[in-house]
């Protein structure tokens, strides 16, 4: 809902509000964001904030002013939420309240970007237009709420209202002015083989906390997923707001804690190496930026934020659908395949239960290691001689789907294509380009670029019964020849994907990026599922895993089995462990599955039976942390049915120790006045007695072990 009374707006989603109001100066200024108020005339309390005697007919000033999109240099001296050069090269900047508009049943669009579409739900969007009538330029701040989320969607647009060229350096899609409390800031940082590890940090006065990327994709080393967080807010208790970025390129979330203890938080793209310049009449939008807020803590915001962007965001119809188990050639031969290695591994997948077979890197033109062929988009008929098609229709008539790998937006300078249009890729004029995976990017700035891109995806899509595609991208961005490219390339990448999914809407798409270097809700807005990490060793998945269902839902965690010792850091753990963990997100295996013996293959047509048994649930349910692992020992979650159904739990014991302590974990989500079975035991459980008691889990002596346990209601 939304709720004008005089000079206040008032946003309500299920449990919140939001609400600002406009100043006798125009100015707009923050009042509340937090749990639901009432809607009431509310008196806007006229605050003494007269430190400083040149503004305002109280004479105040906006650098102690909460505020919805502030400038810097006119009276408020903190971290702007835009910069805009005018015509005489300044930036000084005032914007002040015009008009507003409310779109009943509308959500914000957003220009060449993807954002939050309604559905089925019922989402008004709010548009305050504001004016800087001296510098010669508009700014639409676009809000949307649903009547069933607890979230503000936000994006702004600015539009050259002047008689000259503008230039914007800055443009933060979201700001949060907050009043003075104890905040944390979680951010999650990481790299290459761990990604999204969780940082939590106290927000003191004087600090100015910079969480930008600037290497291309949103990053393996910053992700746009941020919370503020009331001190010692845990998984259940205690307020935590959010902010999910939808966009795949650099970004920034920038935080200031004030003179006076208050808060300011933005997200947008990174400002650094950004510009964009604005004809007159033109205009130029934000990405999206999902605000979420939730009194009952982290686990609050995690469950929201899961349904907002399964049901809300991603387009693919898969998002709900069961997935596939699938196996990856990749960790099974690297380049070195041919046509009858792959056809034993999907036999034998097949045997046990595998539905999707997945032909990685190294199909394609000489492709026999990096340094070669990557852009010739054609297959290696030495290694695959039936082709793409005829390879597809063996894998089919043994029963399974087939599923190709691409990585269509770089080139190896040692393939054709690159011989054949040099200027093609991403380059400054006069200086060496910098080559990473003896990969060069190529520039979706350019239109005929893209539509390389496209067609030759498209033309092998066409080719062949492909049901699947792993999206990949795997070098950060160099060489850049100007400031805004990368924001242009982001345009082109979603321009790329939005062509290629919308013509192929049946085939499940999977992101990709070294691992998990672009796992972020732009990319989930076209694939419902995104590569988590290279690293898939157990005890540092299940780390990656838990850290990253925090801002993203199961449904997008793709998970596989592969082989000990692990290929990334060499643990040995079970092979009960590595499904255990698995199974809390898309599950396969990248493993030469020729190699195990009987047991082991026993072992995985049980995990794969218990997989299809529970991946409905794992994808649709609602999902709670139960145990950190960042700091402990142990690590625990659960995935409830949204109807309580039915549960899954998977509690783990890193380190075997002797006499320790006794590890009781509490389950949520259950009904208290039901029993439920635990289908691997057949013990009965009371659900009041899981949640308020809990179980000690039975872990082996050994390191790294696991139990799970999937409760069914009787
Ligand atoms: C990086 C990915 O993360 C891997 O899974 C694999 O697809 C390789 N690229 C292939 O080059």
């Amino acid at each position: 809902m939304i709720f004008k009374n005089n000079n206040i707006f008032h946003l309500q989603g299920k449990q919140i509000s939001y609400i600002m109001a406009v100043n006798e100066c125009g100015d707009l200024l923050h009042y509340y964001y937090g749990k639901k108020l009432r809607d009431k005339n509310y008196e806007w309390v006229k605050q003494k904030w007269s430190v400083w005697n040149g503004y305002g007919p109280d004479k105040w000033t906006l650098d102690i002013c909460p505020q919805e999109y502030p400038a810097y240099g006119y009276t408020d001296l903190r971290t702007p939420a835009y910069s805009v050069v005018n015509k005489n090269g300044g930036t000084v900047s005032r914007l002040t309240y015009k008009s507003y508009k409310i779109l009943q049943n509308s959500v914000q669009e957003i220009e060449g970007m993807p954002a939050l579409f309604a559905g089925d739900k019922n989402a008004q969007t709010l548009e305050i237009v504001l004016e800087d009538k001296n510098a010669g330029f508009e700014v639409i701040l676009s809000y949307t709420v649903f009547d069933e989320y607890d979230i503000i969607a936000r994006s702004a647009k600015i539009t050259n209202i002047s008689d000259t060229e503008i230039t914007i350096d800055t443009a933060y899609s979201t700001v949060l002015d907050m009043p003075k409390r104890a905040y944390e800031l979680i951010h999650f940082s990481g790299g290459w083989a761990k990604e999204r590890e969780m940082y939590r940090n106290k927000v003191r006065q004087g600090v100015k906390i910079d969480i930008s990327n600037a290497r291309g994709g949103s990053g393996h080393n910053i992700n746009p997923f941020v919370m503020l967080a009331e001190e010692g807010a845990d998984e259940t208790n205690g307020d935590v707001y959010s902010m999910t970025l939808v966009y795949s390129g650099n970004h920034s979330t920038m935080l200031e804690c004030d003179q006076f203890g208050n808060v300011r938080l933005m997200q947008g793209i990174n400002p650094f190496g950004f510009e964009w310049r604005l004809k007159q009449g033109e205009s130029f939008f934000t990405p999206q930026s999902i605000m979420c807020y939730s009194d009952k803590g982290i686990g609050g915001i995690s469950r929201e934020l899961h349904d907002v962007i399964r049901q809300n965001l991603c387009r693919s119809k898969w998002v709900d659908m069961e997935r596939p188990i699938l196996i990856n050639n990749w960790e099974a031969t690297y380049f070195d395949f041919n046509e009858e290695k792959l056809l034993d591994i999907a036999k034998t997948a097949k045997q046990q239960g595998v539905e999707l077979f997945v032909l990685d890197d190294g199909w394609f033109g000489d492709r026999n290691d990096e340094e070669t062929s990557m852009g010739d988009w054609r297959v290696n008929l030495k290694k695959i001689p039936s082709g793409i098609d005829g390879l597809a229709k063996k894998i089919n008539d043994m029963g399974l789907k087939f599923g190709l790998w691409f990585e269509p937006e770089s080139v190896n300078p040692d393939s054709d294509i690159y011989r054949a249009h040099p200027d093609w890729i991403v380059h400054s004029a006069g200086v060496e380009p910098t080559q990473s995976r003896f990969e060069y990017l190529l520039a979706l700035t350019r239109g005929e670029v893209c539509d390389y891109a496209i067609n030759s995806v498209c033309n092998i899509l066409e080719s062949a019964n492909i049901e699947y595609v792993k999206w990949d991208m795997n070098r950060p961005m160099t060489d850049i020849p100007r400031k805004g490219f990368n924001h242009e390339f982001t345009l082109g990448f979603y321009k790329v994907m939005d062509a290629i999914t919308s013509r192929f809407p049946d085939i499940l798409f999977e992101g990709c990026s070294g691992g998990g270097g672009r796992f972020d809700a732009g990319v989930l807005a076209y694939m419902p599922q995104i590569w988590t990490s290279d690293n898939s060793d157990a005890v540092k998945r299940m780390q990656i895993q838990y850290s990253t269902s925090i801002g993203y839902p199961v449904s997008s965690i793709s998970a596989h089995v592969t082989a000990v010792p692990n290929h990334q850091n060499g643990r040995v753990t079970s092979l009960k462990s590595r499904a255990d963990v698995a199974y809390c997100g898309v599950f396969g295996y990248e493993l030469d599955i020729t190699k195990m013996n009987e047991n082991e293959l026993d072992e995985v047509k049980k995990q794969i039976e218990n997989d299809k048994k529970i991946r409905s649930l794992m994808i649709n349910g609602d999902f709670y942390r139960l145990e950190s692992p960042y700091n402990s020992n142990y690590c625990a979650w659960e995935t409830a049915a949204k109807d309580k159904s039915e549960a899954f739990v998977m509690c783990a014991k890193i380190l075997s120790e002797a006499n320790c302590e006794e590890k009781r974990v509490k389950f949520y989500g259950l009904d208290p006045d039901a029993d439920y079975i635990d289908e691997y035991t057949s013990k009965v459980y009371g659900g009041d007695e899981l949640m308020y008691n809990g179980v000690v889990p039975e872990f082996g002596q050994y390191d790294f072990a696991t139990q799970i346990f999937y409760l069914r209601k009787i």
